[in-house]
């Protein structure tokens, strides 16, 4: 049987997986492994990442992530807390190299963007695919050193002709299924790292003449987001530049609570987690909005348990819940009825029809 590592974390985590699993429970038949990760595993084991949480992973097909981190654990010496100790070794230890991040508007939180509506026309509908385990993250050497006004910081850009081979493919694999359309994000003009990565893409580009293919410096795709958003269809980035550009493409959809993650590996091995975070101001009030989190799960059944069309059947719930005008706090507008966290994921699951 299909077995899920269920890491709800910190925060509104205990809150909005549990829908997810609810409405899991309703398109098939899961075995959960439950673990703590985040604050919450440091407070019990003293580390972010114990033990058991990666055995509870490694026996499953997938892991749905809720989000860590909180003020409880902000003193820590930023190499324990719970962001970078948990999150960054589950990517690298499971090479999840692969991060998709689309960014959709539903039609009927347009509204909610913080967009014009001449610039959103109909919505937005962008998918960054950015690269999870090397660039300046994970490249040697980093530290400080030196003592005084001279101690200095440092932290190594690379990427190899083959890292940036394997995430290209997959952006462009992407593009196919979608509009064929795909911008390369980088710093050509400054960054050697950045001369390879340019090269090694537009190599990549050769094998699929049918997608329409551009890179673009990332100071100018970050403009181009706001101003343009509809010239994209996939984004494709290293690290850091995905990093900063997809909380961009993330908030011009007006709802950081509405959007789902995966980070894949080449054997279908995912994490799925909510782009948002823990929130630490709204846990525990059962009014956290569960809707990324669920979508989280259906990108699970799409990329890891090739169940397209239970996927979607959750995608046309959640639609649905929307469009009869079910709203959380964060997305609440005039006329719409406020819900609570439980509610909204009772409305989804009973739209699964
Ligand atoms: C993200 C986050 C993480 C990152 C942090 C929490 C380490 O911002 O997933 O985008 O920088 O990758
Ligand atoms: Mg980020």
């Amino acid at each position: 049987m299909a077995k899920v590592a269920v890491l709800p974390g910190d925060g509104i985590g205990h809150e909005i997986l549990p829908e997810a699993i609810k409405v899991l429970d309703k398109v098939g038949k899961f075995t959960y492994l439950h673990a703590d990760v985040g604050g919450a595993a440091i407070d019990k084991y003293g580390k972010a990442l114990p033990e058991q949480t990666i055995k509870a992973c490694r026996e499953s097909d997938a892991i749905l992530f809720g989000a860590v981190g909180g003020p409880k654990w902000e003193a820590l010496p930023p190499e324990q807390q719970p962001e970078r100790a948990a999150l960054l070794p589950l990517r690298k230890m499971f090479d999840l190299y692969a991060n998709l991040r689309p960014a959709k508007i539903f039609k009927p939180l347009i509204s909610a963007s913080p967009l014009k509506p001449e610039i959103l026309g109909d919505g937005i509908d962008i998918l960054i695919v950015r690269e999870l385990t090397s660039d300046v993250y994970f490249g040697q050497p980093k530290g400080i050193e030196g003592t005084g006004e001279d101690r200095y910081g440092f932290d190594m850009m690379r990427y190899s002709v083959r890292e940036v081979r394997r995430i290209a493919k997959v952006a462009f694999e992407a593009a196919m299924k979608r509009g064929k359309r795909l911008t390369s994000i980088d710093k050509a003009n400054v960054l050697h790292t950045m001369v390879l990565w340019r090269q090694t893409v537009e190599e990549v580009a050769k094998d699929y003449p049918e997608v329409l293919f551009s890179s673009m410096y990332v100071d100018n795709a970050s403009q181009q987001l706001v101003k343009n958003p509809k010239i994209f269809d996939v984004i494709l980035a290293g690290n850091m530049f995905g990093d900063i550009l997809s909380d961009e493409a993330a908030i011009i959809t007006g709802s950081l609570g509405m959007l789902p993650s995966a980070s894949l590996n080449d054997k279908n091995f995912g994490l799925y987690e909510p782009i948002h975070g823990s929130a630490p101001d709204i846990a525990g009030q059962n009014k956290a909005n569960p809707i990324a989190q669920i979508l989280s799960a259906a990108m699970m059944l799409e990329y890891t348990f090739n169940m397209q069309k239970e996927a979607k059947m959750i995608e046309n719930a959640v639609g649905r819940a929307l469009e009869e005008g079910y709203r959380t706090g964060d997305i609440m507008s005039k006329g719409c009825t406020r819900v609570n966290t439980a509610e909204m994921g009772d409305l989804i699951a009973e739209r699964l029809a």
